[in-house]
């Protein structure tokens, strides 16, 4: 409920029971009207320009009615009512957190000591609050197991059918992770793979992996995952300098072991937002191309950092390891959470299938389930 406003100029004041005073700007508040010329009723999607809004916007009248804000605005002689609840989730007259390598609130990082969040397949295809919590522990932790699963090929799709659409690449719809006599990418061999982010070279990369686990009888061939905000997070404690280095400058990665492809990306290894929130790792010995846009006075602080970031992602304190057995698979936001692989031996046989997915269509689900369920929220 408000409680006051005032207008001064091109500029609101609200203030709320509390006696908290929150400001607006005419220009925005315009801009953001809810009214059935401006908002479509049906979809909620805007329906005039920037250049539809007078530049000499401003504010002849504002007034609380009934707790909410009225607001009419000149030259238009438009009047428009802003919900209390709108307005205040919506403040930005506020302190803007600006800190290099913060996550968004709603993130939680981890090291080793975290129990792998995990649901089961029976119950996220039949129980839509066992979907959403399997769904909001990949958004919170960048990754998620699925137990219980069928044996079958190609399962890894009703994965995905769960929550949105295969991206495919040049792998494939999907690809298969098991050894082959003539390896074309070190992945499909049975060495250990150092944690890493998959497809670096593309932009963007995909925003999800599957793994999904067929056999797996052979020694070894634990999975491992590493949160590599966590790692980014460490990095900035110990050498905030080196943190900025990867921060600012763009690496470079390559991957042409194909024929008739040649995918290049000019990315850093720690991206962060324009305001400094962490957005993505891309951490990728493999694909790594030659960095060739450090200054050369920085190239040994570059590598220095790149070093010791590598040295905190292979901390053992850092990773989750656990073992796949047929059936089940496993979600990584691959643009945060590193993924690695022991070593496995002939004896056995270990047999993955792979395949990616954008985020943006799991948190959409994500978005919707709550919305729709909202009781289903913890
Ligand atoms: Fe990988």
């Amino acid at each position: 409920m408000l409680r006051t406003a005032t207008h001064s100029g091109p500029i609101v004041t609200v203030s709320d029971d509390d006696g908290v005073a929150t400001r607006f700007h005419a220009i925005w508040l315009r801009d953001n009207a809810l009214d059935p010329e401006t908002r479509a009723p049906g979809n909620g999607q805007r329906l005039i320009t920037i250049g539809d809004i007078p530049a000499d916007t401003t504010i002849s009248a504002a007034r609380i009615v009934q707790g909410d804000l009225e607001v009419t605005f000149q030259p238009e002689g438009k009047t428009v009512l802003f919900p209390a609840d709108w307005l205040a989730d919506h403040a930005y007259d506020r302190d803007h957190p600006r800190d290099l390598g913060r996550t968004a609130p709603s993130i939680t990082t981890w090291d080793r000591a975290l129990t792998p969040p995990s649901a089961d397949w029976n119950a996220v295809h039949a129980n839509p609050r066992a979907k959403r919590g399997w769904l909001a522990a990949v958004a919170q932790y960048g990754f998620a197991r699925l137990t219980g699963g069928p044996v079958e090929p190609e399962s890894l799709l009703r994965v995905v059918d769960l929550f949105g659409y295969v991206r495919e690449t040049s792998y494939g719809r999907y690809f298969e992770v098991r050894t082959e006599v003539n390896p074309s990418n070190l992945a499909y061999t049975g060495l250990g793979l150092q944690a890493h982010t998959d497809n670096p070279y593309r932009d963007p990369v995909p925003g999800l992996q599957i793994l999904y686990c067929l056999e797996n009888s052979a020694e070894g061939g634990e999975s491992i995952v590493v949160d590599g905000f966590r790692a980014a997070q460490r990095l900035r404690a110990e050498n905030p300098e080196g943190f900025a280095l990867l921060a600012h400058h763009p690496a470079r990665f390559e991957y042409s072991g194909s024929d008739g492809v040649c995918l290049r990306s000019r990315r850093p290894m720690i991206e962060l937002s324009p305001d400094g929130e962490l957005v993505a790792i891309r951490f990728n010995n493999r694909s790594s191309s030659p960095f060739v846009d450090i200054p050369f006075e920085r190239m040994e602080d570059y590598y220095e950092a790149y070093r010791q970031f590598a040295d905190i992602i292979d901390d053992p304190a850092m990773g989750v390891a656990f073992k796949l057995e047929p059936g089940e698979s496993f979600i990584v936001d691959n643009t945060r959470v590193l993924h690695a692989r022991t070593g496995y031996s002939g004896a056995g046989s270990r047999w993955l299938q792979g395949c990616y997915a954008d985020r943006d269509g799991l948190l959409s689900t994500l978005a919707a389930l709550d919305r729709v369920q909202p009781e289903a929220a913890e």
